[in-house]
């Protein structure tokens, strides 16, 4: 959509329509009016400045409907000709940048319907007919919402295309686990990385959900309460890719449950991406210093040359501030609003958009750090060597070669960690002797287990981080999710 981007252009001359003109009160309803709206009642009225990105919905929609009411003979084919090649010309007048927005026009509806006016003359009256801005406002955030879905769909695919390629090749780099940000149990990186393959698949199959209960079409509704002329809801329905109409004019006008739960899904996606984000930061930081980021996605220091920052990383983990905020957002707006359509509702527009906006600039940028980046599997090895990394594998061993009850295995072993740590050394540097000084029955054979190789290719529980399990899952998730 490129007048999603373009800049808009407010034009802040007023309605120019015969008496009502003259009265300055608006050309859709100056009948009812003497006098034209105080210069803050526009100002706090219009939603042009940011509805406008609903063009591309309210053309189609318009169109749909157009094309029932033809067929219904509810208008003529004359008319209903016009009005299709007139909404034509407005579709390719705002695609290219010509078309000028009046805020005095209120909104994306109002001023397509007054260009049509302009275009064709009074049939552009007639479009009108059996329709309501509430049930058309209520169908052009239905379609923009299900296209957004799309588009993310789209994203977090590649993100995961390009998290499960890094997983594949890194499906035997060794790296501690960590519980409480401690080190637990040695894991692959590739393991590791395909648990966020897993959170976005979560996170694609909520937004599918959401996706398959917004589309239904609340065109038809009207106001409220349905219309006296003899509509097609079904007709509309499908012409504009809807499974069905919705059963509930007043429903249909009244609620924005599908907005909420996009931002929803998108909060728990935006969460997932923060804590993926906060890893990044931490894992190319000097402490840890577990990945490399490219140039691409750092940015240099304008005072300590040294500095490779991760600004991407930053960035995403603290735009989910924004996607979060636009779901409390939306919720408070919408509670405690009677039925139907309350203007409220036109607060809907901008969390909705801010929100999508930011979630795929951040899976995008998301992807981008993850195919350029460079695990360092030398200090992710490393890394093992601290916090008796393998003492889990020791109670095992204890109560799978020597039959003790687990909790009696976790107390020996502990003894063992803390022999170690008054002698500074890692638990495989521990002489056998000093081991069975505390449990006598301990053997040669405890060596096997306490190297980090041997642990990780223990646990090929299904699930596990075993390579031989990891590759498994990787195979397995290329069917699921790419
Ligand atoms: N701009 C309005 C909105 O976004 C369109 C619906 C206006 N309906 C009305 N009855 N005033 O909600």
């Amino acid at each position: 959509m490129t007048a999603d981007t373009q800049n808009l252009t407010i034009a802040s001359d007023g309605p120019e329509d015969g008496a009502a003109q003259q009265a300055g009160a608006n050309t859709m309803w100056g009948g009812r009016f003497a006098a034209g709206p105080a210069e803050v009642m526009e100002q706090i009225n219009a939603s042009i400045s940011f509805d406008q990105r609903l063009y591309a919905q309210d053309i189609a929609g318009s169109k749909a409907h157009c094309a029932m009411l033809v067929e219904q003979a509810i208008i003529s084919k004359e008319d209903g000709a016009s009005i299709l090649s007139g909404l034509d010309t407005i579709l390719s007048e705002i695609e290219n940048g010509s078309f000028t927005f009046k805020a005095s026009l209120e909104d994306i509806h109002m001023n397509v319907e007054a260009r049509l006016r302009e275009l064709i003359g009074e049939a552009a009256g007639r479009l009108h007919t059996g329709r309501s801005r509430n049930d058309q406002v209520a169908l052009d955030v239905r379609l923009w919402t299900r296209d957004a879905i799309d588009g993310l769909e789209a994203g977090l695919r590649a993100l995961q295309a390009a998290l499960i390629a890094q997983a594949e090749a890194e499906a035997e780099t060794i790296m501690p686990g960590y519980t409480h940000l401690q080190t637990a149990q040695p894991v692959t990186l590739g393991h590791h990385l395909m648990a966020y393959v897993e959170m976005l698949g979560r996170d694609r199959s909520r937004l599918a959900d959401c996706r398959a209960r917004l589309n239904e079409s609340p065109l038809g509704a009207a106001a409220l309460a349905g219309t006296s002329f003899p509509i097609d809801r079904q007709a509309t329905a499908a012409a504009l890719g809807f499974e069905r109409p919705m059963a509930n004019s007043m429903d249909a006008v009244a609620d924005r449950d599908y907005v909420l739960e996009f931002l929803a899904a998108g909060a728990i996606l935006t969460v997932h991406l923060s804590r993926f984000a906060e890893e990044l930061v931490l894992w190319c930081s000097p402490g840890f210093q577990f990945v490399q980021l490219s140039d691409a996605f750092s940015t240099g220091s304008s005072i300590m040359p040294q500095k490779r920052n991760p600004d991407a990383a930053e960035l995403i983990r603290g735009k989910a501030g924004r996607v979060v905020g636009a779901l409390n957002s939306l919720l408070v707006v919408m509670k405690g609003l009677p039925l139907t359509y309350g203007k409220d509702m036109q607060e809907d527009k901008e969390p909705l958009f801010d929100a999508a906006d930011t979630l795929q600039l951040c899976v995008t940028a998301m992807t981008g750090m993850v195919q350029d980046m460079t695990a360092r599997r030398d200090t992710l090895r490393a890394a093992t060597d601290q916090g008796f990394i393998t003492a889990t594998d020791l109670a095992d061993w204890l109560v799978r070669r020597l039959g003790l009850p687990f909790r009696q295995a976790h107390h020996v072993t502990g003894s063992i960690v803390r022999l170690a740590e008054e002698r500074g050394c890692a638990l495989v540097e521990l002489p056998l002797t000093a081991m069975q000084g505390v449990e006598a029955g301990i053997t040669e054979e405890i060596f096997d287990v306490l190297s980090v190789d041997k642990a990780v290719a223990s646990r090929a529980s299904y699930g596990g981080t075993a390579p031989a399990q990891v590759r498994k899952a990787i195979a397995a998730a290329k069917e699921r999710f790419l």
